[in-house]
């Protein structure tokens, strides 16, 4: 049996119930076989979609994340029943939805960002919408302009208070021409998730097309929505009178297995990432190649490792979907900090998203931020006034610290760090990381980490 198919529950507990911090014995490469499971960053907004049905949802290879749970409270508190029917699958019944309690919601939404995309099934079911003040990852300001814009064309009145918001829709939801200033993930969801029961045709220009977006496209296909994508970020939504249930397995979880990818490669390892597919990870990927990294590509996923040599420096610009995901950079970086050279990471997405760098120079790393970025002759990505870049000399060997962990994709290179460094590490908050890295420890485990928990 796959020691990783667990009982989630009990692993979700055990993750919970972690001392926040992890003494790390670095510098010994991580080997061996783990999985990822469907995407934080589909599967929470797959459950959202379950509220506008009117039958069950299923959902399969949902992962053991803490963002799986903020949302499975959320949904309970709103009367859909979730029961997990066996490892990894969601049933999901929306056929009781019921108003809740401002401070219940409020209490449950945790650091979540999440809540936000409640906002139109929410309207559609219930006719209004109270959404907390929103948590998330300190990456930025994460602002919701572009949510709010949206939902007004919509027809939605959003009133704001020192709690949260308030949306009602005294005239119903109509169909609406939404062109997003950015690409944003998360606005384009929003529009997707309003726009299927939305009386009328809405048109979405400059819409991001992720491919978590894709599959909750697909999703919403199933559901019984009409969406056309069509060339240059452009999504017509015909809105329907109801949608149904859905059977579906979540897409997997790319920025988890790059995550290990770069891990393999920081470590000088060899980690069969089970469950990798190569269509969305081709842009990594190329980079991975051409830091100097080996991968080999199986049907039932792909083996990354340190082919051994130096490895190279790169210059990586961070960008919407097809570019280099933000969420690749911060392992990334883990790992150029041991090529031989200069290598320039620009962060476009984010204006904050750098910060996690600081642990890493504590280590060893020689890396200078440009909090205003810095110009580059040869940009793919049009420069972008909140962009900041992080210059890396290497290659540096990295030593133990005690590190504190800040969010959740730089806390994983701060573990990555701590695995690539020679001698003793300890990394605290370390409960970030079950936000989004199913059994994180157990795959720390199976791949020979030297590690113990300290309370
Ligand atoms: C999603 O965030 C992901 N989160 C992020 O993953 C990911 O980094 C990001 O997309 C980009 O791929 C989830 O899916 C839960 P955006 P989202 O809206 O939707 C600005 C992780 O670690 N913006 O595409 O919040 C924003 O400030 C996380 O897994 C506005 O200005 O990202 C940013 O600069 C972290 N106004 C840019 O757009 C808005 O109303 C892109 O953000 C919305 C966004």
């Amino acid at each position: 049996m796959n020691p990783l198919a667990q009982d989630a529950t009990a692993a979700a507990k055990r993750t919970e119930l972690l001392s926040d911090k992890i003494v790390i014995n670095g510098g010994k490469p991580l080997r061996g076989r783990i999985n990822v499971r469907g995407a934080k960053n589909l599967a929470t907004k797959a459950m959202v979609a379950a509220l506008l049905a009117d039958t069950p949802s299923v959902l399969k290879d949902v992962p053991a994340i803490s963002d799986v749970r903020v949302v499975t409270g959320m949904l309970n508190a709103y009367g859909v029943t979730v029961t997990e029917t066996s490892d990894g699958e969601l049933t999901l019944d929306p056929k009781n939805v019921l108003k809740a309690h401002f401070a219940k919601i409020d209490a449950l939404a945790g650091s979540s960002r999440i809540p936000i995309l409640f906002c139109g099934p929410l309207l559609h079911r219930l006719g209004e919408a109270l959404i907390p003040d929103l948590g998330g990852c300190r990456i930025g300001d994460r602002p919701i302009d572009f949510h709010l814009d949206a939902l007004r064309a919509f027809g939605a009145v959003v009133d704001k208070s020192y709690e949260g918001i308030r949306l009602t829709a005294p005239d119903g939801l109509h169909g609406a021409d939404i062109d997003l200033p950015y690409p944003s993930v998360g606005a384009t969801e929003q529009v997707l998730l309003t726009a299927v029961l939305a009386k009328g045709v809405t048109e979405l220009k400059n819409a991001a097309i992720e491919p978590e977006i894709m599959d909750l496209i697909a999703i919403l296909q199933k559901m019984g929505a009409i969406i056309n994508v069509e060339p240059n970020r452009v999504i017509f939504i015909e809105g329907v009178d109801k949608l149904s249930g859905y059977n579906h397995r979540a897409l997997f979880d790319r920025n988890e297995a790059a995550s290990w990818a770069s891990a393999a490669l920081a470590t000088g390892g060899d980690i069969f990432v089970e469950g990798a597919n190569q269509q969305e990870l081709m842009t990594f990927l190329n980079i991975f190649r051409k830091v100097g990294g080996a991968f080999d590509i199986a049907e039932d996923g792909i083996r990354f490792w340190h082919p051994g040599g130096e490895l190279k420096p790169v210059v990586v610009e961070t960008d919407v979907h097809p570019g280099f995901m933000t969420d690749w950079q911060q392992p990334l970086i883990v790992a150029l900090t041991q090529a031989q050279g200069r290598s320039v990471v620009h962060e476009t997405v984010y204006e904050n998203r750098l910060g996690f760098t600081s642990a890493l120079i504590e280590m060893g790393a020689d890396i200078e931020v440009f909090e205003e970025g810095i110009e580059s002759i040869s940009r793919r990505v049009p420069r972008r006034p909140l962009e900041q870049a992080a210059v890396i000399i290497g290659p540096t060997p990295l030593h133990g610290a005690d590190v504190e962990i800040p969010d959740l994709r730089g806390g994983f290179s701060h573990l990555i760090a701590a695995l690539t460094a020679e001698g003793r590490s300890t990394v605290s908050n370390i409960g970030i990381i079950a936000r989004g890295y199913e059994h994180f420890i157990d795959k720390l485990e199976i791949l020979g980490a030297d590690f113990v928990y300290e309370g």
